[in-house]
């Protein structure tokens, strides 16, 4: 979260607006809760540009819960492909099992998922309802540099680090905790045309496309606060120059940290050059000690979570929106000590 929005709910957090009351404590149905919700929406439509047709959502569980929500609200045909660049997509595929069949389209997991299959020539056939991929595999450090084309409906689960044609896509989902508030909230974009009655016998209610965006995201009680400070990164965005400069920021900080990695001789990236994330830099010292001796002392350092998601082991730092870029120039400077004294 970046620290000036945290400031500022800080301010707020007894008192919104002169309610008396904190955000916590509003009435999801109130004036002054409504009108959180109508500028959030504002403000992310502004941001990514959302076209008129497309419907954002706020809702809750997770981009796993969307696993099983995309599948029972758009499988018509009962049929869906599938990109499996690592865990998560390979988690929506296996979920989206249950509700009819799945094709797996290409995969990466012949090399571990550290890098993005050849997507051109795709077997997509007309009775595929959407297929899935995952723009950036926060595991392994890969990311898509262009849209494959799927000729059908797209489902990505990354987004705000850069601007992205949103009509390339039929539905767009994302959980809030990695570049848009805090965990708790799930932002769905979808196409009108898909939000629809027809869906799967069985599908809850409070899963159902259809009743959430007829109720403005409040079929149910929605997730109040952490929708509340997702718009306000939202105008923190804004405040910045919006997804253009962010993509700059986020650039640069990648650059600086991959640039070091190329050229240190303990330290190496673990995904392919050309697929590289700009959200999430996997590496290691390809010595299973040594690494986890990187993990404990970056800590002393004030460096968290560095150390490789439990699939892959390794190293990685993730360099999400609110990460500024003196951060990352200081986790290089502590990499190239521990080089010397380790190298
Ligand atoms: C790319 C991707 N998809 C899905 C998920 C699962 O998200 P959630 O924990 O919100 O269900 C994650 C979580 O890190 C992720 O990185």
């Amino acid at each position: 979260m970046p620290p000036e929005v945290l400031k500022e709910a800080q301010k707020e957090f007894l008192d919104y607006h002169g309610s008396g009351m904190s955000v916590m404590e509003l009435n999801h149905r109130s004036v002054l809760f409504n009108q959180i919700v109508a500028e959030a929406k504002e403000d992310l439509k502004d941001l990514l540009h959302i076209p008129d047709n497309y419907k954002i959502l706020f809702l809750q569980g997770g981009a796993s819960l969307q696993f099983a929500a995309i599948p029972m609200n758009l499988m018509k045909k009962r049929k869906a492909g599938f990109i499996i660049t690592g865990h998560w997509a390979k988690r929506a595929f296996e979920e989206a099992r249950m509700y009819g069949e799945v094709v797996e389209l290409a995969s990466s997991s012949d090399k571990n998922y550290s890098y993005i299959p050849d997507c051109k020539n795709l077997s997509i056939s007309d009775d595929f309802d959407y297929v899935h991929i995952c723009e950036n595999n926060t595991i392994y450090g890969t990311q898509y540099k262009e849209l494959p084309e799927t000729n059908g409906v797209d489902i990505v689960s990354d987004i705000l680090s850069k601007p992205i044609d949103v009509s390339q896509y039929a539905l767009l989902f994302a959980g809030a905790q990695k570049n848009m508030g805090p965990a708790g909230v799930t932002i769905v974009i979808i196409r009108n045309d898909l939000i629809r009655d027809d869906v799967l016998m069985g599908t809850p209610f409070v899963m159902r496309y259809k009743e959430q965006a007829d109720n403005d995201s409040r079929f149910n009680t929605p997730s109040c606060y952490g929708l509340y400070m997702c718009g306000k990164v939202f105008q923190w965005l804004r405040k910045l120059g919006g997804l253009s400069a962010i993509k700059e920021m986020n650039e640069m900080k990648a650059k600086m940290l991959y640039d070091y990695l190329d050229k240190s001789r303990l330290f190496h990236g673990t995904a392919a050059r050309e697929f590289r994330s700009i959200m999430n830099v996997t590496f290691t010292t390809g010595n299973d000690n040594l690494d986890m001796e990187f993990v404990e002392d970056s800590k002393k350092h004030g460096f968290v979570s560095v150390k490789g998601h439990r699939f892959v082991g390794g190293l990685r730092a993730s360099l999400y929106n609110a990460i500024p870029i003196e951060n990352v120039k200081a986790l290089v400077n502590y990499m190239k000590t521990f080089e010397m004294l380790h190298g």
